[in-house]
């Protein structure tokens, strides 16, 4: 007899897997976006797990998302590294998309670090600008959090609610810690509100207008449910872009993928530098 498991009982087999094969409690979860998978690297003492070989996870298709969990520590703090992740417009159910965050949280991370690949609206940014989240605006149409609560999902006091606050939910303190380290490193690290669309295909100039006059200055197809069940479970967010290109008409070119692939290796040096800096600093 098979038995249709539910989410919850799905992510604890994933975590069961997953705690079998190393002992690290990771504190600080960070999910890789295209093009920044390299960082990667920067693990210690890594335990690599394929998304393939965990019951449940999804797979990312697309190119430039390697698909592995590592876990291990960097500068001493333990964490779990999702390198790619599975995106709506691939026809993943919201569940699925964020299956891999539910899985962090209840391992026990009590900050996650989002990343992603995006478009620049804000014409302060450039090419290759790496940029601090303050905040988002959701209009994929979707929340990963819909459907019947799972208050299981609670990894901290508080939390797990049918209805949560979004207010600060890009920490704050983590923002701020953001800042000072890129002021250590000798540049100011901007801000930017990242518009979510559930894509593929890119905007058209006038929704990169409309987007602009609705205080948006940064546009992708991801980061906004992770973020929302981080915050349904109680964890912290910290979260930056990186401006892989400028958006549909704010400059006369057009926009393509392998340049979000190409400029993920440019900045990646100034994007390992400000991560592995943070990192030690989050713990509170
Ligand atoms: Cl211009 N738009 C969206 N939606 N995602 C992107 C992008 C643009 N550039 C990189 N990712």
């Amino acid at each position: 007899m098979t038995e249709t498991l539910d989410l919850f009982a799905q992510a604890t087999a994933a975590v069961a897997h997953i705690r079998a094969l190393t002992p690290i409690q990771p504190v600080v979860g960070i999910i890789l976006g295209s093009g920044l998978g390299s960082f990667g690297t920067q693990v210690e003492n890594p335990t690599v797990i394929p998304y393939a070989e965990i019951p449940h996870f999804p797979r990312s298709t697309v190119v430039g998302h390697s698909g592995n969990l590592i876990l291990g520590t960097i500068g001493g703090v333990a964490v779990a590294v999702l390198q790619g992740r599975a995106h709506a417009y691939e026809g993943h159910a919201m569940s699925a998309v964020t299956f891999p965050t539910r899985v962090l949280g209840l391992l026990g991370i009590r900050t996650l670090v989002v990343t992603n690949a995006a478009g620049g609206i804000n014409t302060a940014y450039r090419q290759g600008s790496i940029v601090g989240i303050s905040d988002h605006i959701n209009l994929t149409g979707m929340n990963a959090a819909s459907g019947v609560n799972e208050p299981r999902f609670a990894t901290h006091p508080g939390a797990g609610q049918r209805f949560f606050d979004m207010t600060t939910a890009y920490s704050p303190r983590l923002q701020a810690l953001a800042i000072e380290q890129a002021a250590i490193q000798g540049y100011d690290l901007m801000q930017g509100v990242y518009l979510a669309v559930l894509g593929p295909s890119f905007e058209t100039a006038a929704e990169i207008r409309a987007f602009r006059a609705l205080g948006a200055d940064l546009v992708g197809m991801s980061t906004v449910h992770e973020v929302i069940v981080a915050r349904h479970m109680g964890i912290e967010v910290l979260g930056f872009s990186l401006v892989t290109n400028m958006a549909a008409g704010v400059l006369p070119v057009e926009i393509n993928h392998d340049d979000v692939l190409g400029v993920g290796r440019g900045a990646e040096a100034q994007f390992t530098g400000l991560l592995t800096a943070i990192i030690p600093k989050i713990p509170a």
